[in-house]
């Protein structure tokens, strides 16, 4: 398996620093919505997908166009990320630890299956929300 990092420059020569050099192991500098990097990933196989944290940075109309150029590179696989719905977004946006960052966040995703239209052959498997019952402490 080959495992391929993806993050800013600046948080790239982070993880450099921080963990060591393995085999199969690529970090890859580069915003996601930069079309190049994905010509570093074989497409030829079955793939994971794990975008934590990352979708309210993107701009609304990046997110889908991602998503989009994910689905025609990699023959197969599955997509695994969270997401904040624009109430959500409003509440993380007043957080003074998140106000500290002074980051930004746009893209809020009220229900996954907006997805689905608008990223063709993407298919929901599962949605959890904070509420639901596997998510709740027994
Ligand atoms: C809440 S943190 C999630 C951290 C992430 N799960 C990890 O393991 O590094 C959000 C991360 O998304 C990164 N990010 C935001 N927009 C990005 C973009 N367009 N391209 C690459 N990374 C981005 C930020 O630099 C930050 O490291």
């Amino acid at each position: 398996m080959e495992w391929f990092d993806v993050a800013y420059p600046e948080v790239i020569e982070l993880r450099r620093k921080l963990y060591p050099s393995r085999d199969h192991y690529h970090l890859v500098a580069s915003s996601v919505t930069e079309r190049g990097w994905l010509d570093a990933v074989p497409g030829d196989r079955p793939a994971m997908v794990v975008a934590e944290g990352l979708t309210p940075y993107l701009a609304a109309d990046e997110g889908p166009k991602l998503f989009s150029r994910l689905v025609s590179h990699l023959a197969s696989g599955e997509l695994v990320c969270d997401a904040y719905s624009d109430l959500g977004l409003k509440l993380v946006r007043l957080s003074p630890p998140f106000r500290a960052t002074g980051a930004e966040l746009h893209w809020a995703i009220n229900d996954p299956r907006v997805l689905e239209q608008a990223v063709p052959g993407l298919r929901l498997v599962e949605e959890t929300r904070p509420t639901s019952p596997n998510t709740l402490p027994a």
